[in-house]
């Protein structure tokens, strides 16, 4: 069976040492670099944007995966495939023509991925799961990182698994929001295949040594 990736992500890293966090990860057992953008208005915060993640991308020896929270994001997906993205999310709740967006983010050379908040149901997904490479699951409300885990989330996973395997597609799931040692192994064996941690991995005394505790549990 396979392990489980782990996708630190960077909205928890000290920016002011940025070069140093992403070191930490090359050097790390972690899979993905998960790299939050926000725009204030398809959630209520501001993250950082396109000269962020191209610093990013200089120093970042592994899959840069990119999580957008905004609206409109077809205005700049061939901007983000120039920047180094390697899989790029949207919300289901930004696309109003999401077929499209997906085949415009692979025409890219990117992964496709789909991000659905905690409120929004796995049955949406049921049309357009096999073109769908990534789909990630909101453990919280985005926007923020630190809040707590939503418990409604495994239920999610194992819903979500059942539709793919029921369409014969070969869509990865990622869980993001609350990761911590309490439930990545419930949500391996749920069926998670991505797991993103934030400020469990960064707010940790020692993040190499919390990533490969994460990796531990979940092989
Ligand atoms: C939330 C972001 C998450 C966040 C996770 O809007 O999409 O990726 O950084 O942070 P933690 O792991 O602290 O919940
Ligand atoms: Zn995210």
């Amino acid at each position: 069976m396979s392990t489980t990736l782990i996708a630190p992500s960077i909205l928890a890293a000290d920016f002011a040492n940025l070069q140093r966090d992403i070191e930490m990860v090359n050097q790390s057992q972690a899979d993905w670099f998960h790299i939050d953008i926000m725009d204030g208005v398809f959630v209520p915060n501001i993250s950082f944007g396109m000269p962020v993640l191209k610093a990013i991308s200089k120093h970042a020896k592994k899959t840069i995966d990119v999580h957008l929270m905004i609206v409109d994001p077809d205005r700049y997906i061939a901007t983000f495939a120039s920047l180094g993205a390697n899989v790029l999310t949207v919300h289901y709740e930004a696309c109003t023509h999401l077929h499209r967006t997906l085949q415009a983010i692979k025409a890219e050379g990117m992964k496709a991925g789909v991000a659905l908040n905690p409120h929004t149901p796995i049955h949406l997904l049921e049309d357009i799961i096999q073109d769908v490479d990534l789909v990630c699951l909101m453990s919280v409300n985005p926007g923020f990182g630190g809040q707590s885990f939503i418990e409604n989330t495994y239920h999610k996973v194992v819903a979500l698994k059942k539709l793919i395997s029921e369409k014969g597609a070969a869509t990865q799931i990622e869980i993001d929001g609350g990761v911590t040692n309490k439930n990545a192994k419930q949500l391996k064996d749920a069926g998670a295949d991505v797991l993103v941690a934030g400020s469990y991995v960064f707010g940790a005394q020692n993040p190499t040594e919390t990533i490969a505790g994460l990796k531990e549990l979940t092989r």
